[in-house]
């Protein structure tokens, strides 16, 4: 018997695959479809404190290996996602996943006391959002970063957790873990859209979708081997004592066993979830199932972050 479980911020997760907030998470009746499938949590959008209409269509385009998008944070309002964690917490027994973005300190620290009295298992603080016309990628200002955990490490009663933008620079992996050691943040989830890429049809000779001049963030398998490289790195950086989830490409088990192999204790997928559809988390585990049944590991333990070295 294979035994794909993990916890997350000390929560059991009955598989270690399951999805990333973003795809087709707004509504009810998209978290219950994610509720039926095999996901072994359900992650939801992320929310602010107002419902929002996110950015101008055309927003989001598949690519052949992936996709672009610039939605802007289209979502119900935070109340609505309060409402929605009782309702999938009553009626299916899967851990719910909150994932907040606010616009400013004051509305984090509204959402994130609002959620303390809800039956969320646990929280990602999403403050890596490329797509939010007008405002900077958060977590590439670490000064900010600070402050921003600091008040959310105050407000929040639940475990946390943060999604961080892609880092490409030994130094910036040094400094966020720096500043995300100061604080009880429970996991790191690596890693949100490469930010600003522009497609381009050269038909059209127009970018593919309307927001910023039609720059978006890259999703899919083109991202997959910065993801893997932000995941190693922030296992090593953390040494075992934060989870890192990873997320970045995953379509296969392959995929998935190439993560926890570099240090993730689960993965979400994304974009594959938009292009497959919700039985992508099932063949995805059955496929991470067999390979390690081949390679005669019972539990993600007897591999996870033992990448071995070229001699
Ligand atoms: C979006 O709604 O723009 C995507 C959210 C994100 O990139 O974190």
């Amino acid at each position: 018997m294979v035994d794909i479980s993990t916890t997350i911020a000390s929560v059991k997760l009955d598989s270690c695959v399951f999805n990333a907030s973003g795809p087709a998470d707004v509504t009810l009746a998209e978290l219950e479809k994610i509720a039926r499938s095999k996901s072994s949590a359900i992650t939801m959008k992320s929310c602010t404190l107002e419902a929002r209409e996110g950015n101008p269509e055309p927003r989001y385009a598949d690519l052949i290996d992936g996709s672009i998008n610039s939605m802007g944070l289209p979502n119900l309002g935070y109340k609505a996602y309060v409402e929605f964690s009782q309702l999938l917490n009553k009626k299916y027994k899967k851990p719910v996943v909150a994932s907040i973005s606010g616009m400013t300190l004051e509305d984090n620290i509204r959402i994130f006391e609002a959620f303390n009295d809800s039956p969320v298992d646990f929280i990602e603080f999403n403050p890596g959002s490329p797509n939010t016309i007008g405002k900077p990628i958060v977590g590439y200002d670490m000064q900010l970063m600070d402050k921003l955990l600091k008040a959310v490490s105050k407000a929040c009663k639940k475990p946390f957790g943060v999604k961080l933008p892609p880092y490409f620079d030994v130094v910036h992996f040094e400094e966020v873990a720096k500043v995300i050691k100061k604080y009880p943040v429970k996991f790191v989830t690596c890693i949100n859209s490469i930010g600003n890429g522009l497609v381009i049809d050269p038909k059209t000779e127009k970018p593919l979708i309307k927001p910023k001049g039609g720059m978006g963030g890259i999703g899919g398998k083109y991202i997959k081997y910065t993801a893997l490289a932000n995941v190693r790195r922030f296992y090593e950086l953390f040494n075992g004592k934060i989870d890192v989830i990873g997320v970045g490409g995953i379509y296969s088990g392959v995929d998935a066993f190439e993560f926890i192999l570099a240090g993730a204790s689960a993965v979400q997928i994304g974009t594959a979830y938009l292009q497959k559809g919700p039985t992508i988390f099932a063949k995805v585990q059955n496929e991470l199932k067999n390979i390690m049944k081949k390679k005669n590991y019972k539990k993600l333990s007897d591999f996870r972050g033992k990448l071995k070295t070229l001699d």
